[in-house]
Parts: structure tokens; C-alpha cells; sequence
């Protein structure tokens, strides 16, 4: 039965750059290029005749105060066809989440047929803003008619306030960086340094064996960068080839010098790179010819209060998606789950299984339960695979499907935990 209303929605195609280190080899490019790369070469990979694509949802969460719709720039960029419908989308963590499902309710309900749906992030191009005496100053001065009048405009501006303003990762509403809230997460749910630690390496194992197995070869493409275009770049850099669990222990706490347990070891790091998934309708999927690589069978959002547990909301989304789905967690044959932080992913799995938690958070409903290991996060997660912002929620559902594909296996729950307090969750099947 089906768990949508409307018309059921195909994944055919999905692409993702090389997700590297902020600062290295993507320095020199912006979100709206690596977006760019990306679509364009799914388009080709896809062989989508481009007239076919309907709409163009993308994301980026640390925006370019140049691109106030990067969607439309990023087609106009790609080369598709100007006449290409295209809005921008945000939902911090999960914006390709929201790219995604926001495309997909367009074809369950018929307002579009095709539609590709991404996010991309360059956090080695970020805004650097100034403070408001100075853009005050510069408004003020912009109106002055003579060189005195815009000079005038600067005069009660203090050196301190000529000082660059850089983007901080803290929420707005509760001051607290995502690292000191994920402290507070771990403190609160009892999580050791240990196993942070330990999920921390498991990542980076799996993440090193599968780029070793060649099983990227569907999902990353090569990405030209440098100053001239001219240095091909075609793996992730941050993987941990030769990752020592004992390495891990010997790292400081970066949020809570004193007493914290998080490390640059268990946290994502700051990444550059962009992914995009091609999603289309049935019965466009068969009068071109694609192969869908799977379907969509439900979606859920949660939010709760940034000061309480900023990154547990998917401890609300995913229970609600397998509600909207019909389905129990021992129906679900893969998790990819988002790993912010060692502390978030077990504090996350750990609320999934908790009968106290239910009872306190839930309404006394039945936890959904405990997740095999085996199940969860097979090809590594962005502790180790990095997390461009923008892009990570279009590599989970990409990865899930070609897991789904390589195991021949048929149900996958994507979770993603975001600022603001927001939790996603998607279910996949693959027929
Ligand atoms: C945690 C954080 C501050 C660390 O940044 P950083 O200091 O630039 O991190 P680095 O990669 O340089 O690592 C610091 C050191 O730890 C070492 N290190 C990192 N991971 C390691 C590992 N797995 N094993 C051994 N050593 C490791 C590095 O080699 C480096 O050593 P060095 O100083 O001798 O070169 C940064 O990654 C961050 O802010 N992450 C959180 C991002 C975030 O908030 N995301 C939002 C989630 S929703």
C-alpha cells in the first residue's frame, strides 16, 4: 500500500563531488561552482535530456551574500535550459533533505514530473561580514554628496569595530556553538569519550575500506579546481587511511577544555562539497528509459529547543516516519545516519531505543528500537566522509540506494540532525 499520497516518487540518479577538508584542495572554488560541477555532470551521467528537468531545488546553509537564490544560479551556471524553474531551500544540516522532499511533493502532486534536488557548501568561501557601526557607516557614507559629508559618516566608528566579523557555527537563539551544545548532549545521555572515540574510528574503517573497495566509483565524481582549473580531484581527503583507535584518546577537547569529551578526532569536520539526486515521477521514469535506483516512502521533520538537546530531534523525526510509513524499525534493512558528532549519533541511537525516553518524550509509545551495528552507517559517515553542509543530505539517500543496490537489500531510513533543533528522517525502498 502506498504510505504517500499522490503520485510515488523515483530516485534515478545521484552524484556527489569529492568532500574535502575546508581550507585544501577546493580553497579556490565557491558553492555555486562545486554546484555547478555537479549538476552538470549528473545531467550527462544521467543522459536527462535537459528539456525534461521541471524544476531545480539546491541549498546552501552558509549562504554568498551575492547568490540570494543559488538554485537559479546554479542552473543558469550548468548550462540547462534558461527557461529552467529553479528556488533555493535551507534547513541547515538537512537543506538537501528539504531540496529533496520539497521536489518530491511537486511530483507526488503532479506540479512537476523531474526535478533534481541537491545542496552544496564551500566553508573556504564563506561571507566575512563587518560589524553594524561599519555597514552603518557605509550605508550613511554611500548618501553623502561631498568627500567631507562621507567621511563624516565613519566618525564614530572604533578601530574594534573595523575588526571582520567571520560566520560563527553557534545557534542564534541559545549562543552555544554546535560542539558545546553536542557536549551538553553528551554529558546529559552519559556518552563516554570512549565511545565517541570508537565510533569516531569505526567511521573512518569503514569509510577507508569502501573507497578501498571501489565503492564510491557510482557516487563521486571528479571535481576540476585550482586557480586555472587544472588539478582533477577525485577522492575524499579526509578518510583516515590508516585511522589508530589509540590516536583518538590522545586529542584535547575542543569545546570544554577542562571537563569535554569532544575531540577534532569524533566531530565532522568542516568540508567543502556538493551532491545532487535526479528524482522524477514513475511514469516519466519510464517513458525515458531511467532505472530507478529507488523510491521515496515517506518523510518526517521534528524540532525541539536548541537550549534543551540541539541535535535529538531525529529521536522525534524517525519514530514518525516509520508511522507515516506503516512500517517498524526491524523493517528497515539500513540506517544512514548523520554523524555531526560521535556524541549526537550515539545519543540519537540511544533515545531510539530507550523505553524511558519513550515514556518521558514520546507519549509512552513503544521505542522503535535498537539498530543492529551491521545496519548502521556501512560505508562510513561524515565524521569521516566530511560534511559540507548543503550537500550531506543528498549523499545519505545516494549512498543508502547504492547500499540498498550492492546488497540487494530493499529499506533504508535516513536520519539528519540539524541546528535550530531539527531532526529529518526518509524512507527509502528500493522497489
Ligand atoms: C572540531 C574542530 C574545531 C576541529 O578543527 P581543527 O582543529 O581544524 O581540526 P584538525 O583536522 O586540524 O585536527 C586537529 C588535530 O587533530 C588531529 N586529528 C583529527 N582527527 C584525528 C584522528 N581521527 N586521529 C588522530 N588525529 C586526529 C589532526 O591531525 C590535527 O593534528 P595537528 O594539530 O597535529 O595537525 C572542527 O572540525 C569543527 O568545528 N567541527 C565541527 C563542525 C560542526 O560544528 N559541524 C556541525 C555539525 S551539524
Amino acid at each position: 500500500m502506498a504510505a504517500r499520497p499522490g503520485r510515488r516518487v523515483a530516485i534515478v540518479a545521484g552524484l556527489r563531488t569529492p568532500f574535502v577538508k575546508s581550507g585544501t584542495v577546493f580553497k579556490d572554488l565557491s558553492a555555486l561552482e562545486l554546484s555547478k560541477q555537479v549538476v552538470s555532470e549528473l545531467v550527462q551521467r544521467a543522459e536527462i535530456p535537459p528539456a525534461a528537468i521541471d524544476q531545480l531545488v539546491f541549498g546552501t546553509v552558509v549562504p554568498s551574500v551575492q547568490l540570494s537564490n543559488i538554485a537559479r544560479e546554479v542552473g543558469l551556471a550548468s548550462g540547462l535550459p534558461k527557461s529552467l524553474d529553479a528556488y533555493s531551500v535551507t534547513r541547515a544540516c538537512a537543506t538537501s533533505i528539504q531540496a529533496f522532499t520539497s521536489a518530491a511533493d511537486s511530483i507526488a502532486l503532479g506540479e512537476a514530473d523531474l526535478a533534481i534536488a541537491g545542496g552544496g557548501e564551500a566553508l573556504s568561501d564563506v561571507p566575512i561580514s563587518y560589524s553594524r557601526p561599519v555597514a552603518q557607516a557605509v550605508v550613511q557614507a554611500s548618501k553623502g554628496r561631498s568627500l567631507m559629508e562621507k567621511l563624516q559618516a565613519f566618525h564614530d566608528v572604533s578601530a574594534k569595530d573595523l575588526l571582520p566579523v567571520p560566520p560563527a557555527i553557534a545557534e542564534y537563539s541559545t549562543g552555544l556553538s554546535m560542539g558545546e551544545s553536542a557536549e551538553k548532549m553528551a554529558k546529559e545521555n552519559g556518552i563516554s569519550r570512549e565511545a565517541q572515540d570508537a565510533w569516531a574510528h569505526r567511521s573512518h574503517l569503514l569509510a577507508a575500506q569502501a573507497w578501498e573497495a571501489g565503492k564510491f566509483a557510482k557516487e563521486v565524481m571528479r571535481v576540476l579546481t585550482g586557480r586555472n582549473f587544472d588539478v582533477a580531484v577525485g577522492e575524499d581527503n579526509i578518510v583516515r587511511k590508516d585511522s589508530k583507535l589509540e590516536s583518538y584518546a590522545k586529542l584535547k577537547p575542543v569545546f570544554d577544555r577542562k571537563y569535554g569529551s569532544i575531540t577534532a578526532g569524533n566531530s565532522s569536520p568542516l568540508t567543502d562539497g556538493a551532491a545532487a539526486l535526479v528524482i522524477c515521477s514513475e511514469e516519466r521514469a519510464r517513458e525515458l528509459g531511467l532505472k530507478p535506483l529507488g523510491y521515496l516512502r515517506a518523510y518526517a521533520y521534528a524540532a525541539v529547543d536548541p537550549a534543551w538537546q540541539l541535535l535529538q530531534a531525529p529521536a522525534f523525526s524517525a519514530p514518525k516516519a516509520l508511522k507515516r510509513a506503516g512500517m517498524k524499525l526491524s523493517d528497515i534493512d539500513l540506517v544512514e545516519i548523520h554523524e555531526a558528532f560521535s556524541a549526537q549519533v550515539l545519543s540519537n541511537l540511544q533515545a531510539w531505543a530507550s523505553k524511558k525516553f519513550a515514556d518521558e518524550h514520546l507519549g509512552g509509545a513503544e521505542p522503535i528500537g535498537e539498530v543492529p551495528e551491521e545496519k548502521l552507517n556501512p560505508r562510513g559517515g561524515s565524521i569521516a566522509l566530511g560534511h559540507p553542509f548543503g550537500g550531506t543530505g543528498a549523499r545519505l539517500i545516494h549512498q543508502a540506494l547504492r547500499e540498498l543496490e550492492e546488497k540487494g537489500k530493499n529499506t533504508a531510513l535516513v536520519s539528519v540532525c540539524t541546528a535550530g533543533g531539527l531532526g529529518a528522517a526518509v524512507i527509502l525502498e528500493a522497489t
